[in-house]
Parts: C-alpha cells; structure tokens; sequence
C-alpha cells in the first residue's frame, strides 16, 4: 500500500549553505534534510550512505526476524553462504549457457533430492529449482492437469478436479483459480486436521488430476498419511475406479522427513507418487525465494510443457513461471548441502524438533493450554486454550506476545473446525532451548496478565497462511 505525501525537506537549503560535515550518519536529524520518496521520485540523488541509514532504520521497525515464530522461512544463515550469495546476487539463474556452473551446481541440488526422495532412476532427474513451493507447486498441478487432459482428451464438457484436505496452503487454492480446476476440499472432521485416506479416495472420480498430500500442514505441523492415501488409491484402481496420481507438497517436511524419519515411506519409494516439492528456503536451510521440484521420471512431465529456448547460442530446457531469477538462493542451497552433509542436516533438524516437542510439552503441561500436535512431526506445534479458560482467548495471547517481541499468529482451523481457534508455533534453527524458555516465561507472563485482567482478553486477528 502505498503512503501518499512526500515529506517535504525542511532544513536542506540551511544544510547546504552550512555545509554541515555530520549531514549523514552523525547528524540526529538527518531525515530533515531529506525528501524521504513516498511516491514519488525525488529530483536528486542522496549519497549512499544516506540511503542505506535511512532505508535500514525504517526497517527496524519490521522486528526481530528470529523472534518471528510465524514462519517457516529460514531466518538465520553462516556468514560464508551470505558471502557467497552476495557474490552470486548478479546470476541470472535463466543464463545458463552463460553461467554453466551455477547451472551445474542447480543440477547437483536436484541430484541430491532425487536421492533423498528415493527417484527410481537417479540417472535421469526430472525437475528444476523455482522461487519457491508455491511456484514448484504450480508447476506440479500444471503436469498432472496436462495428463489428464491427454488422457482424456481436450472435451471442453468436462472439468478437471484436484482432491486435497482443507488444510492445504493457499497457493493450491491458487493452483485451481488460475488453472480453472475445481477445489475438491475434504473438511477437517473432529481431531483429524488434514487429509484421511477414506475421504480422499471418496472424491476421486475420472476428472481428478491428482490428490495433493502435504508433509506437513501449514495449520498444525502434522504430516498427511501419504502411503495410507496411495494406498487408498491403489484399492480404488484395483475396483476399476479411476487410477489417480498424487502429488506431495512437501514444503517442510521434504526437508525434515529423509533426515529424521528415513523408515516413513512418503515419497518416491509409494509408485503412486508422481511428483514431490519442497521449500529450499524453509528446512531447506536458505533465505527466501528458493524451492524445488522433482517428477518421479520424464513421463509424469509432459514433455510439450518443457520449453527449449534458443537463448544466446544455447539450447535450454526450461520449465517456470518466471525468466530472469535470481541465481544466489541456488547457490546458498548448495552450500548448506556441502557443509552440512547427511549428519549436519539430520543434527540441525534434530535440534529444531527436540526444540518443539520440549516447549509443546511445557505448553501442554499450562493448565490453560492444550497441545493439538506435539511438534514431532515437522518441529512446528499448534495449541489451544483449555476448555476451562472462558475469560480471554488465542487472539489476546498472540496480542501479548508481540508486546514482548514474540510473533506468534493465532487464528480458527479451516472447515469443519472453525470453533477452534489456535496458536502455532515454528520452531526453526536458531531458536534454541535457551530461547524456548525465554518464550515460555513471556507466555505465563502474559497468561498472568490475562487472567488478572491487565490486559485486553479477546479480538480476532488478520492471519492469513
Ligand atoms: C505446505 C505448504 N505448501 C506450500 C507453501 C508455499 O510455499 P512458499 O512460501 O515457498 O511459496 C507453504 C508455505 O508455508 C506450505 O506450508
């Protein structure tokens, strides 16, 4: 949104003419002599050190990122992948006929998930890095719409449908606006928060182009029962039903899963799973906008939607929503591989998920609170108040906590759980059990306050996922 007005300069012809030698970083009204651009252009440049202090203060009031348990991108990276991503900031990831290694090293990155992720054919990797999840998962939605139309044909009378649980992330609401494919939502039901294998298999007909299966939810953490839904399906073919791929939206736990849970079969291993992406800036370990996706081998990825762009003397195989990217992030995944290797990401995820299952505990242990998952999962936990707490609510909880600097987003579980209103929270590397119990003495501070009613008690919150 857009703040109108630019604030006039009021004090830059007296700042000229004094020839003040503090006009930057020392001088306590700089922003006086300042036409800060609100809206418009200024008529001049400033120098650089101007605009760096300026731009970088006003930031400040953005918060603490590493105090923002709301999300799951990554916050915290070593010096040496910010070092090398800054030397990598000028890479058009798409140049790859004139940046080969950067695209080599993307190549190796898809290797390496093709291997965690158990592809039957190694020596063949289908898949390519993206922005993000939401963007590999555009993608993915795209090739299993293009086989079912190719099976189907092009008969305008029918309308493709994609079955996920409500629980899914807004981006494959997304998915099917902007691909014109009909939602089929399965509704959360009693203490089941995402997909079941049942119902996912009851909305199947020979328009689906797939069931979208998350490890693990955006609302709870929890992992969907990915084999128990390809099994579901397997039945389902089995009765002459329709035989109907599946796609795991694996933003988070694509990442966690190989490292802290390598006996759950989730992935390419189930022959029902065509396609799996992740977040390489979530678990991933990278700053945002990285993400990947893979397809179990060149036959779920129709080949007519893979460009070959005649670009500089190359010819390149592209496969995207954007041209020009950024080549750092791919970079900065490659680094976090190489210098964690299998052991580093198992510990680093191990920490993060000792981290959330201790503080779940604690939290369920409150009297006025109640754990809905127990961070064993993805390290990511949602609560809710006891039956017994009736005076204030999840709402005046998160208000509070950001009185203390904590970010932690409260809002109401999707259909059929709207009754229930949660807290989550995303326990990521960096937040250790130092800062766990720092967080838990602000919850019983703010609980205290509640509960003798210093502080405002209910009101909803904006949160969006
Ligand atoms: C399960 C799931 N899918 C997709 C996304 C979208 O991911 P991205 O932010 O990388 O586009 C998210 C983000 O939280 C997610 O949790």
């Amino acid at each position: 949104m857009a703040l109108h007005g630019d604030r006039a300069p009021q004090r830059r012809d007296a700042d000229r003419a004094s020839g003040n030698p503090f006009a930057i970083l020392g001088d306590p009204a700089i922003d006086q002599t300042i036409n800060t651009p609100y809206s418009r252009l200024a008529a001049d440049p400033v120098p650089p050190e101007v605009a760096y202090q300026l731009i970088h203060d006003e930031l400040m009031l953005d918060g603490s990122a590493r105090m923002n348990l709301a999300t799951f991108v990554t916050t915290w990276m070593e010096p040496q992948a910010q070092r090398l991503m800054a030397e990598s900031m000028d890479k058009n990831m798409i140049d790859k006929d004139e940046y080969p290694q950067t695209a080599a090293i993307e190549n190796r990155c898809l290797a390496i998930l093709a291997d965690l992720w158990h592809v039957p054919d190694p020596s063949v990797v289908t898949g390519c890095s993206t922005t993000g999840s939401s963007e590999a998962c555009m993608l993915a939605g795209m090739a299993l719409k293009r086989r079912w139309t190719r099976r189907t044909g092009a008969d305008p009378t029918r309308r493709p449908n994609l079955v996920m649980g409500a629980n899914v992330q807004v981006c494959w609401e997304k998915f099917c606006n902007y691909w014109e494919v009909e939602p089929r939502i399965v509704p959360m039901s009693g203490e089941r928060f995402h997909l079941g294998p049942e119902e996912a298999a009851a909305r199947c007909d020979e328009d689906t182009i797939g069931v979208v299966s998350v490890l693990g939810s955006t609302f709870d953490g929890s992992y969907e029962p990915v084999a128990e839904i390809a099994a579901a399906l397997d039945e389902l073919a089995a009765r002459g039903g329709p035989d109907v791929p599946i796609h795991v939206d694996g933003a988070s736990g694509a990442m966690i899963a190989p490292f802290l849970d390598p006996d759950l079969v989730w992935d390419f291993r189930l022959p029902r799973v065509a396609s799996i992406n992740a977040s390489g800036h979530k678990y991933g370990l990278v700053y945002p906008g990285v993400g990947w996706v893979l397809w179990r081998d060149a036959d779920a990825l129709p080949e007519e939607l893979v460009f070959k762009v005649n670009y500089l003397g190359g010819e390149m195989p592209t496969f995207a929503l954007n041209f020009s990217r950024p080549g750092a992030q791919v970079i900065g995944q490659y680094y976090t591989f190489f210098r964690l290797g299998r052991s580093g990401m198992t510990t680093v995820q191990r920490a993060a998920r000792d981290v959330a299952t201790s503080l779940a505990a604690r939290i369920d242990a409150m009297p006025q609170f109640r754990a809905l998952t127990r961070g064993d999962q993805l390290p990511v936990f949602a609560f809710t108040t006891s039956d017994d707490v009736t005076g204030w609510d999840v709402f005046a909880v998160s208000r509070g906590l950001r009185e203390h600097g904590w970010q932690v987003p409260a809002y109401t579980f999707p259909p059929d759980r709207t009754d229930l209103a949660v807290l989550r929270v995303v326990c990521r590397h960096g937040f250790t059990h130092d800062l766990a119990d720092l967080f838990l003495r602000d919850l019983e501070r703010v609980v205290a306050d509640l509960e003798s009613g210093a502080a405002a008690r209910t009101g909803a919150s904006g949160f969006h996922h």
